[in-house]
């Protein structure tokens, strides 16, 4: 009798959890080209391998250069498949790796930025024509830290968590809170993080201060960038990058 129970109940849990699976793959998002690998590519790659400059011969500023370029370790966009195209490829490789992408670059690409772009080929690599891309400034995690730390951390780290958001730690930073995602990689209009400091309400009583314009846009454009925040540097500390001035390079 228990045993007969037990397997009606697995059996039971079971046909519940599969369709919930079923839905889960196919609500993966479609990855938009524009909003979300354009910015990616523009601020990590394209000031080496674009107009200016395209080492290696690899040229990711239009379609048809995009498309054509091929390496030594291969093409640089197969549709369809991450594993044999080396824009995601190399993106992956470790840091210590002489090839690991992008080159140099003391913010190495997320696990968040190096996912949309395997969903990105994996969906077919869709490239709405006539979409060319430009090479724009990165902005470092340095910069968002130091505005943090500059105008934030007063209120929102261990001490004192208004509304209970800290920006202290990289895990308690990406954590939503009520009215959603705290920093949404890609989305600032979706970010509380931006979204907050346009918004009148939330700082009405406590605005921060020594926060500029010019900060508030570095903000929005870190998020738009993927918001980089490096694996190993959990924590804005006295020795974290925190300290260097924003617009440093
Ligand atoms: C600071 C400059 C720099 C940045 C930024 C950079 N690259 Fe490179 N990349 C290079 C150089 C230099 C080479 C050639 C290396 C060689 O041939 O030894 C190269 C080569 C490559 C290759 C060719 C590998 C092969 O031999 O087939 C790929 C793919 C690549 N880069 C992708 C990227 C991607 C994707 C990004 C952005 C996430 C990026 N790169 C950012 C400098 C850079
Ligand atoms: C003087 C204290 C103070 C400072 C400085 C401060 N905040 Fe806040 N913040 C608050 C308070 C209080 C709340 C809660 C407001 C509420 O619950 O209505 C809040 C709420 C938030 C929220 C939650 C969003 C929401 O809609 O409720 C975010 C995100 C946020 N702050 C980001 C920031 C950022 C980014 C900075 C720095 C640029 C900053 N705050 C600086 C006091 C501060």
């Amino acid at each position: 009798m228990r045993c007969t129970l037990i397997l009606a109940a697995a059996f039971f849990v079971t046909a519940l959890a599969l369709p919930a699976r079923a839905v889960e793959k196919s609500k993966v998002e479609k990855i938009d080209f524009v909003r979300v690998i354009k910015p990616l590519l523009e601020s990590s790659c394209v000031k080496c391998h674009g107009a200016d400059r395209f080492h290696g011969d690899l040229r990711l500023d239009t379609k048809e250069l995009a498309f054509a370029s091929f390496g030594d370790l291969g093409r640089l966009i197969v549709p369809g498949k991450p594993l044999k195209s080396t824009l995601y490829t190399t993106s992956v490789l470790p840091d210590d790796d002489p090839l690991a992408m992008p080159l140099r670059d003391r913010d190495k690409l997320t696990k968040e930025q190096t996912e949309q772009l395997r969903l990105w080929i994996e969906q077919g690599a869709e490239w709405p024509e006539g979409v060319t891309l430009k090479r724009i400034d990165k902005v470092f995690f340095s910069i968002a830290a130091s505005v943090f730390q500059r105008s934030c951390l007063k209120c929102h780290s261990m001490a004192k968590a208004d509304g209970g958001v800290r920006l202290d730690n990289r895990m308690d930073a990406f954590k939503g809170g009520t009215k959603g995602p705290t920093i949404k990689p890609f989305d600032p209009a979706a970010s509380t993080v931006f979204t907050s400091l346009s918004s009148p309400s939330v700082h009405d009583k406590n605005p921060p201060r020594l926060l500029t314009d010019e900060d508030i846009a570095f903000i929005k454009e870190w998020i738009r960038q993927g918001a980089v925040w490096p694996d190993d540097q959990k924590f804005i500390g006295t020795d974290s990058p925190a300290a260097e001035k924003p617009g440093q390079k």
